[in-house]
């Protein structure tokens, strides 16, 4: 007798009936940039298809992501003005509490996470407040809870920590507890690595640190045990979803937080892993969408519930178009 597994990759009909992973609009998170002004799409330059929009033009952007069936947007501001506290982080007229009311307005049902973080609103584009030349651990937790308890008053549906602060999520869970904002949920970056994948995203974001880099409180890429701890730590401070960053160079840290932690995971497929495959794709040297396709099934097949991705519309609209092709083309 001869073992054959081929039989099972015969049909298009087989292969569909055995596929062991699948991805879905419902997996997907959609990240967007917001600025002042009005009747503003600023195209990004190292993210091909992304914008830093004005509210106006962003409450259109997010309607489109809506009507795609793509339930959540991630939100990103960009500041008028950056100091030495990122001031406007927490301002409540400030862009991301714009943006968020404009959203709940227009598109009420769409989930909306917010970024929790100093370095887009900082002068000095670090995650936190310096003292004597480094990041003062302790200062800054009192700074996140002020910026997430005035993105929950603004209606954030879940508050997103991205800045790696010891004790951050207890921090902002008892804050959001004691204003009576119980239901606002946390989207934990807990396992968030010093990467230079987020190049494009730093120049999207003007949030390059001006001196030094984020090694003092992002992780080592060559660290793995120690993702297990950062996750357990945020499971325990109250978060409701746990995060790893970047996605594509860490599947194995997915696949080991998914095996010992039981609430949603979610992986950020950054700006740097768009960024490479739109560079290919546009020299003809890879089949971008292919390729894009099987970068987000390796990141679900890893483990992972959930996937931020500047791909999301895009995915959407294959998804859309397999549906309707099954039929004809088996
Ligand atoms: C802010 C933040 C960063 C990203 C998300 N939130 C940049 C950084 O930590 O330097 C990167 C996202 C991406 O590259 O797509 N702290």
């Amino acid at each position: 007798m001869m073992i054959r597994p081929r039989r099972l990759r015969r049909t298009p009909a087989i292969r569909r009936m055995v596929k062991e992973t699948s991805i879905s609009v419902d997996d997907l998170i959609y990240p967007v940039f917001v600025k002042h002004g009005k009747g503003e799409r600023e195209p990004i330059p190292s993210m091909v298809g992304h914008h830093r929009l004005s509210v106006d033009e962003l409450v259109k952007e997010v309607a489109e992501v809506w009507s795609l069936g793509i339930p959540a947007v991630i939100l990103f501001g960009l500041p008028k003005k950056k100091d030495e506290l990122g001031s406007e982080a927490y301002a409540g007229d400030g862009i991301v509490q714009q943006a968020l009311g404009a959203i709940k307005e227009r598109v009420p049902k769409l989930t909306i996470i917010t970024d929790v973080c100093l370095c887009e609103y900082t002068d000095h584009g670090h995650c936190g407040i310096i003292e004597d030349g480094r990041v003062d651990n302790d200062a800054t937790l009192e700074i996140l809870s002020r910026i997430a308890l005035s993105h929950a008053k603004a209606g954030a549906d879940f508050v997103a920590p991205s800045d790696m602060m010891d004790g951050r999520v207890k921090a902002i869970r008892d804050t959001l507890e004691r204003d009576g904002f119980k239901d606002t949920g946390i989207l934990a970056y807990a396992v968030k690595y010093a990467s230079s994948f987020y190049g494009p995203f730093r120049e999207a974001a003007d949030c390059a640190p001006q001196f030094g880099d984020r090694a003092g409180y992002q992780m080592d890429p060559a660290n793995a045990r120690e993702a297990l701890k950062e996750a357990l730590i945020d499971v325990e401070e109250g978060a409701d979803i746990i995060m790893i960053k970047p996605a594509l160079p860490y599947l194995d840290i997915i696949h080991q937080v998914r095996a010992n932690i039981n609430l949603p995971i979610a992986a950020y497929n950054v700006s740097g892993e768009y960024a490479m495959v739109k560079a290919a794709d546009q020299r003809g040297w890879i089949a971008g969408e292919k390729v894009m396709m099987e970068m987000l099934i390796s990141i679900k097949r890893a483990g992972a519930d959930l996937i931020l991705t500047y791909f999301a519309k895009e995915v959407a609209a294959v998804l859309i178009e397999h549906e309707s092709i099954y039929a004809e083309k088996g």
